[in-house]
């Protein structure tokens, strides 16, 4: 799949890393879904997102008409279905827990419709962060999920 064909993205985890690895995919024009386990991650990530393209418009560098445009593709959720529901790229970005990954991972096996591969976001410096890289990351899917 070429990163042009991503229409739709799940990202799973609002913290420092999802809120802005979704900011950066709704500034592109990706229907961006930002899905966190906890609400108030959920709103947390979506206000920051916000606050940081005000800043952009306030220092000149966002048109206001982008972030308006960014704001739209951008959505949040707790619930994983409607998250990953037609994503053709699924990012997670959950505390760094292996279980908590391959539990994710899991998850996303069984509702997304083909197999995902996995990418690695920076360079493993143990055994145990390995392990963690081989079961995290990004999975893209060639054919949106359905459920
Ligand atoms: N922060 C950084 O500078 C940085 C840099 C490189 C890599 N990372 C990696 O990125 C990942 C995320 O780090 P972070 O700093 O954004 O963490 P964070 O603690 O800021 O955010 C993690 C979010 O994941 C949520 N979460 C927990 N369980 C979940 C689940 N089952 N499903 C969905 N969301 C869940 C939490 O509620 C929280 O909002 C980690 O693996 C970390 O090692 C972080």
């Amino acid at each position: 799949m070429k990163s042009s064909d991503i229409r739709t993205a799940a990202v799973l985890g609002a913290g420092t890393m999802g809120h802005g690895i979704a900011h950066v995919l709704a500034s592109i024009g990706v229907e961006t879904r930002l899905f966190d386990v906890a609400p108030s991650a959920v709103e947390k990530g979506l206000t920051s997102v916000r606050s940081n393209l005000e800043k952009g418009v306030a220092k000149g560098k966002v048109a206001t008409v982008d972030r308006d445009a960014a704001l739209a593709k951008l959505s949040g959720t707790t619930q994983l279905d409607e998250a990953v529901r037609g994503a053709q790229i699924v990012i997670e970005a959950v505390p760094e827990k292996l279980e908590l990954k391959q539990s994710i991972f899991r998850d996303l096996g069984s509702k997304c419709c083909s197999r995902p591969t996995r990418a690695r976001c920076r360079s493993p410096r143990s055994p145990k962060s390995r392990a963690i890289q081989s079961a995290s990351s990004a999975c893209t899917f060639s054919t949106p999920c359905t459920s």
